[in-house]
């Protein structure tokens, strides 16, 4: 029988670097989802990508000098790799610069054009940059974007317009006939109450003033908005429009499109009125979850709460593992609603619930098999004690599904968590340590260590779609095939004789105020670094100075490991919040590099541009100020610490080697 296709979605990610824990959210719980139902047998289309297009990136790649694809690439890798670090399996990394996007994104322009549900007009708003959104006079609060707060420009056009208006009744329909349409239900009552009851507006759909955008296929001088052509990514990253169309006949509707709650007035007004004059279905749910707050804000790249020793995912998953960001990211925010971050919070959950709780259930069971017996033991006559687990253990697999069918993943978590913890207590009840002391009660302890290992391997199961890790290794050790699946979880799967191997805990034990403290040096390390970062000599003065000859000595091979070539600045501009560093954009050859430096205090942005240095060029990449460095440009420094820039004597290409 054909399997049953599950289609989920992610927003597609605007490429702005400084990722944070935030921006994992979304993800990550699509992520879960998708492996929850691969497991339920379920054939899954996972889709997330990047939202390529529009005047803020248009605006960012001029000031560097550089083409936007220049600018977009290396942050879209950096996306992707995060993705990988946290285990995030898609089936799709669409981007709105994917060729067939473009192409459908056209189409898709073209029939609303000839259906007359796109027609041309003049549009006059205000418009916020960073949110790629015009405003209302009345929208704006105290004359700013109301969504972001920052500056917005008046800005008049000539538009084509799409007619919103038209959709207001049959979309207050939809709604009233399907209750599960937006979920949770207080962002129902938001879409209703403040827009569809209170009508709806055409809005404008294209834009003169962008050049970088999906060209309209009927008039070349306009450009795509943004919004349209990324609601679009749902549809067209399954060859929506175009001949090779399988996937969307397979997969379209989607089950659900997963968004935070700043973005469901697009997903859950103008995407469906797009979908109902293309005539396509609408998606089945549209789920507006909510943020992850620093100090009772959103944590967000534009607010700079986000304190990148803290919040960035690489420093967490280096620190603490891809399980354990995961796990606090599904479990501790209340689903639906916000959820406060700190450090503290974050330390605790993963200490109590997968050190304390699940690492040492299964550390006691393993070990307690390896020592009492060669293999796992055999079940015998089981207590009422016995029986309560083994019930709770066979009915959790409902509980799992039924929080999941909600997309409730900390309550699932929470079920599977009882688990751990009754088991945890009847290890306490049944005393396994001192029924190994009596050979007289060998049986029991079998039965109970029986038990034991079956709830571990159960939870196991369950907890592949949160943790990709640790499950991997629980079912190892006690011999169980990787891809065991929901099939599996009840009791009666363990076998007497298995082969069981003593786990080591799985998750270290963190002392959580030790780890604070550490935390908070390395925060003190790391803005001294940035201090000293603005020192752009590759050899520092403590190097050098009196610390015995044998330090400053370098061997030929030593300094053979140093890349030098020259490059060019083709942008530069001064690092906000930073009184010595520029940002740089070097090109080397034909590749274009961003370096940061701690020049400003000599050099003028102005003045850098143009100028052939000896840059760095493997120096491992580090961020500064949140700015990425990809190398360090060569000064010599006077006795009063004044900087001057290394340049070639004559004219040499960008890309030399310097020796
Ligand atoms: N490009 C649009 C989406 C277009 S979809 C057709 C966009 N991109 S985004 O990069 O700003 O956001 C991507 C996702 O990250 C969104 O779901 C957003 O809600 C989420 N988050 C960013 N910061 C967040 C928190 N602090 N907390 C939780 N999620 C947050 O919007």
């Amino acid at each position: 029988m054909a399997k049953k296709p599950y289609y989920i979605t992610t927003p597609i990610y605007y490429p702005s670097g400084n990722w944070h824990i935030g921006h994992c959210y979304t993800t990550v719980i699509c992520d879960a989802l998708a492996r929850f139902h691969k497991l339920m047998g379920e054939d899954v289309f996972f889709l997330t990508g990047t939202d390529e297009h529009g005047q803020k990136v248009e605006k960012e790649a001029a000031k560097r000098g550089i083409t936007p694809l220049e600018f977009i690439d290396p942050l879209v890798a950096e996306l992707k790799d995060m993705w990988k670090l946290l285990d995030v399996e898609y089936n799709r990394f669409i981007r709105t610069t994917d060729e067939d996007h473009v192409r459908a994104v056209q189409r898709i322009y073209q029939k609303l054009y000839e259906s007359g549900d796109v027609y041309k007009s003049e549009y006059e708003g205000y418009y916020c940059t960073p949110c790629e959104s015009f405003w209302t006079e009345a929208q704006l609060k105290e004359g700013k974007c109301p969504d972001c707060g920052r500056a917005v420009t008046l800005q008049k056009e000539e538009s084509y317009f799409f007619r919103l208006s038209k959709y207001a009744p049959a979309l207050l329909e939809h709604y009233e006939k399907n209750p599960e349409f937006l979920q949770p239900k207080s962002r129902v009552n938001e879409m209703v109450n403040n827009f569809l009851k209170a009508g709806l507006n055409d809005f404008s759909v294209s834009r003169t003033t962008v050049k970088w955008g999906v060209p309209l296929p009927f008039d070349e001088k306009h450009t795509a908005y943004v919004w349209i052509d990324a609601l679009s990514n749902y549809i067209t990253a399954l060859g929506y429009g175009s001949e090779k169309d399988e996937l969307y006949k397979k997969y379209w509707p989607a089950n659900l499109h997963m968004v935070g709650k700043e973005i469901v007035r697009f997903h859950a007004i103008i995407w469906p009125a797009i979908l109902m004059a293309l005539g396509e279905p609408l998606p089945k749910q549209i789920y507006g979850h909510g943020w992850l707050l620093i100090g009772g804000e959103k944590l967000s790249k534009s607010k700079e709460n986000a304190r990148p020793e803290l919040t960035d995912p690489y420093e967490l998953v280096k620190r603490y593992g891809a399980d354990a960001v995961r796990y606090f990211l599904l479990r501790e925010i209340p689903f639906g609603s916000d959820g406060e971050y700190t450090t503290e919070r974050f330390l605790k959950r993963v200490n109590s619930d997968l050190a304390n709780d699940l690492g040492n259930l299964v550390s006691r069971t393993t070990a307690m098999i390896v020592q009492n017996f060669e293999s796992l033991p055999p079940c015998g006559e089981k207590t009422a004690l016995d029986l309560e687990l083994e019930e709770m253990a066979n009915g959790l697999f409902a509980k799992v599904k039924d929080a999941m069918d909600r997309l409730n993943a900390p309550d699932a978590l929470e079920e599977i968590f009882a688990l751990v913890g009754r088991a945890n207590k009847y290890i306490d009840e049944t005393t396994p340590w001192l029924l190994a002391k009596d050979p007289a009660q060998k049986e029991r302890l079998g039965t109970v260590l029986y038990h034991l290992a079956e709830v571990c391997r159960i939870c196991a199961v369950l907890l592949k779609p949160f943790l990709t890790r640790a499950t991997s290794l629980i079912l190892q050790s006690f011999s169980c095939p990787a891809d065991m699946g929901f099939e599996c979880v009840s009791f009666g799967y363990l076998q007497a004789g298995a082969k069981v191997e003593k786990l080591p805990p799985i998750f270290p034990r963190i002392d959580v105020a030790k780890e604070l403290a550490a935390v908070e040096k390395l925060v003190k390390e790391q803005n001294e670094q940035k201090e000293k970062a603005s020192h752009p000599s590759v050899i520092s003065s403590e190097a050098t100075e009196g610390s015995g000859a044998e330090k400053s000595q370098i061997t030929i091979d030593d300094f053979g490991k140093i890349e030098l070539k020259i490059g060019e600045v083709i942008a530069c501009e001064k690092v906000k919040k930073s009184e010595k560093l520029l940002h740089e954009t070097v090109k080397v050859g034909e590749e274009t590099r961003s370096v940061v430096s701690g020049i400003a205090k000599f050099y003028t942005p102005e003045e850098m541009v143009g100028k052939r240095v000896v840059l760095v060029t493997n120096l491992k990449p580090v961020k500064l100020c949140g700015v990425l460095s990809e190398g360090m440009i060569l000064c010599a420094e006077d006795e009063e610490g004044n900087l001057s820039l290394l340049s070639p004597e004559k004219a040499v290409a960008s890309g030399a080697k310097v020796r």
